[in-house]
């Protein structure tokens, strides 16, 4: 009985030091791809149109709780303030640990750089459960998170994407000319690596370059392919910012996660000044598709890609969810907001969206003491700072110094 007990004890000590200590890990060869999903089917590379989607349904995914170690890769310009949101209210909902940037702030871990572990600020033990704050893609990543770790990122349509940019920046004011004009000459206003001017931000192939691609390796064909083929790999889900919802949908049935899980208001959402920006002169999409042209063929891939797994899913299926999820925000929303506000006018400081530009939540008053309202509703510089604290006070964090400037970042 005492042996018996013993013997269970060892067990369970081996079971522990062989499969979870950090050493036996670090020690054991690592396989080609530690964190790809076991999902249950893979994806091949589209390289023509003539591929048709497969017919045969997946199976789902086998799991039996919700998936808690999650790798962002985030992306600019593509909706992804809103996919960072429901990560870190899913993280601190549950006290996950987070990898924040050591330097100079707590919301950027190393970018523009290509991510390093010293980028990061240290845990006290283990792994990051989850790494969704602006970073360069590199192999280096895997290093950090658990195996297991489900990577996930979005894309979004390259002349979609530069309009924003293009605002976002405030380009037209910096560099005094207007978007066609930039956009028929914009080596012009870049140095060679596709920086521009005044701005730690590169113009061309702004996707590729958070993927971890040079930009001068962007315009090579043949390493833009490699490219597509080694995030295809890596990446279980790479999301399709124009197709939002059907994205989140995908990633709760990835993650195994709630429809309460993935719901959200909209972060980020520029003001609609006028429905001008809604129509794309052909010369503006064709001068894109030139400066964009490796960001254009990731784009189309993962498109491709994207809708290929919908069918895969079930267009009904996908038809029924969004329905259920439509409902699932309409209640929050009815039950947390009082109103859309510009950034003037938000008198809660951690509701308050970076850029006055940008619009922001005011809750409805009896709601600023609900938890999921409140977690909602903060938009990414207060939530990340909230993040540092939480995981300072339960000694997360290798380091026990609190570090006002961080805290301010
Ligand atoms: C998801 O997790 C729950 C437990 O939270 C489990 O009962 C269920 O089987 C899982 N679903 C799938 C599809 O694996
Ligand atoms: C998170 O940590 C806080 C403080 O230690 C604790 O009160 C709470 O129950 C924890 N939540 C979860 C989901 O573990
Ligand atoms: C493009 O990349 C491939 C693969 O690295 C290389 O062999 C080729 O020489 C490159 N082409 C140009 C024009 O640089
Ligand atoms: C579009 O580009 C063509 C060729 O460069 C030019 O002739 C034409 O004026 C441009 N149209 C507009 C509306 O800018
Ligand atoms: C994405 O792919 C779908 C299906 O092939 C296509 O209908 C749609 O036009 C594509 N979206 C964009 C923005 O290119
Ligand atoms: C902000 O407040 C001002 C003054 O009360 C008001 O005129 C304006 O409409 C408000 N704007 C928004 C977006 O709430």
């Amino acid at each position: 009985m005492a042996m018996s007990a013993l013997g269970v004890l060892l067990l369970l000590v081996y079971i522990k030091y062989m499969v979870f200590d950090d050493v036996s890990i670090r020690n054991t060869p690592r396989p080609a791809c530690p964190h790809r999903e076991d999902r249950g089917f893979t994806e091949t590379v589209v390289t023509s149109d003539t591929q048709t989607p497969p017919s045969t349904a997946i199976p789902d995914a086998k799991r039996t709780s919700k998936v808690t170690n999650v790798l962002f890769l985030k992306t600019h310009k593509t909706a992804s303030s809103t996919v960072l949101n429901i990560l870190m209210r899913f993280g601190e909902m549950r006290n996950l640990t987070f990898a924040l940037g050591a330097s100079p702030v707590l919301y950027r871990l190393g970018y523009p750089e290509k991510f390093l572990p010293g980028y990061a600020l240290p845990l006290a033990t283990g792994r990051y459960d989850m790494l969704c704050h602006h970073a360069r893609y590199s192999s280096a990543m895997m290093d950090v998170v658990p195996i297991g770790t489900v990577f996930i990122t979005i894309l979004r349509h390259p002349v979609k994407l530069v309009e924003s940019w293009f605002a976002f920046f405030k380009i037209a004011q910096r560099l005094h000319v207007d978007m066609d004009t930039f956009l028929k000459a914009p080596h012009k206003y870049y140095s060679k690596y596709g920086i521009v001017r005044g701005l730690n931000m590169v113009f061309t192939n702004p996707m590729l370059f958070d993927l971890g691609m040079d930009p001068i390796d962007s315009l090579n064909q043949t390493k833009v392919y490699n490219k597509i083929l080694e995030i295809d790999e890596v990446f279980s889900l790479v999301m399709i910012a124009e197709y939002f919802d059907e994205s989140l949908i995908l990633l709760k049935y990835l993650l195994n996660w709630s429809f309460h899980d993935i719901v959200y208001f909209r972060q980020n959402a520029r003001k609609k000044t006028d429905d001008k920006t809604e129509i794309i002169s052909l010369n503006r999409t064709r001068n894109i598709q030139i400066t964009h042209g490796g960001d254009m063929k990731l784009y189309d891939h993962f498109n491709k890609t994207f809708w290929r797994r919908v069918h895969t899913f079930g267009v009904d299926r996908m038809q029924r969810e969004l329905k259920q999820f439509d409902l699932e925000k309409q209640y929050w929303e009815k039950r947390c907001i009082s109103k859309l506000a510009s950034y003037g006018n938000i008198t809660n400081e951690e509701f308050r969206p970076y850029e006055t530009m940008v619009l922001g939540y005011e809750l409805a008053p009896e709601m600023t003491s609900d938890v999921n309202c409140v977690l909602m509703a903060t938009t990414q510089l207060p939530f990340t700072r909230k993040i540092y604290r939480r995981m300072l006070n339960m000694n997360q964090l290798k380091s026990n110094v609190f570090n006002a400037k961080l805290i301010r970042g």
